[in-house]
């Protein structure tokens, strides 16, 4: 076709003037603009991926709470006096003296540590530094209180139970 003039405009190519106004023409090929929205897109659906699998992995609580706080510790007989019984499930201690029953819960007031029972039956928190007595009463450290005696009771089939979710005062026996 060669040169051709239109209007004063001067064309290179094999363009033919009728087609100079086709739409296609002006249609630009890949750009930089074209590569950006694709990278945003892409960022966009591992973003959204990413997030999914952060919902997954929320966090979850290490300790559960109890869908029903009555813990059954089996048949007072099973119990000599003088003895103590731990419950690591629950967390709790059982004792038993010449006074009756008594649950003392190991964890510990302050954010909720196990506190571990020493050999000089005393307690001691290994995450602040808490003390407690025998009896679950603050000796030291940050905890706002003494460990929580458990309220106990004896099922109807003769089993002692614990509450979890409750507690009495210090030095309250139960005797079964
Ligand atoms: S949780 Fe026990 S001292 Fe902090």
């Amino acid at each position: 076709m060669g040169r051709s003039y239109q209007l004063g405009l001067f064309i290179r190519g094999d363009v033919d003037v009728k087609d100079l106004h086709q739409a296609e023409r002006f249609k630009p090929s890949a750009t930089r603009r074209d590569f950006l929205g694709l990278a945003a897109a892409w960022s966009a659906v591992l973003a959204f991926m990413m997030a999914m699998l952060g919902a997954f992995r929320l966090p979850m609580p290490s300790v559960f709470p109890e869908s029903d706080s009555k813990v059954k510790l089996g048949h007072p007989n099973r119990f000599e006096i003088g003895t103590s019984t731990y419950y690591p499930k629950h967390q709790l201690w059982l004792f038993r003296d010449e006074q009756g029953f008594y649950a003392i819960s190991s964890i510990c007031t302050h954010l909720g540590c196990v506190a571990e029972r020493k050999e000089n039956g005393k307690f001691d928190c290994p995450c602040h530094g808490s003390k407690f007595s025998v009896e679950g009463e603050i000796e030291g450290g940050p905890a706002p209180k003494g460990l929580l005696w458990l309220d106990l009771s004896v099922s109807p089939e003769g089993v002692l139970v614990a509450d979890t979710l409750s507690d009495v005062n210090v030095g309250t026996r139960l005797t079964a």
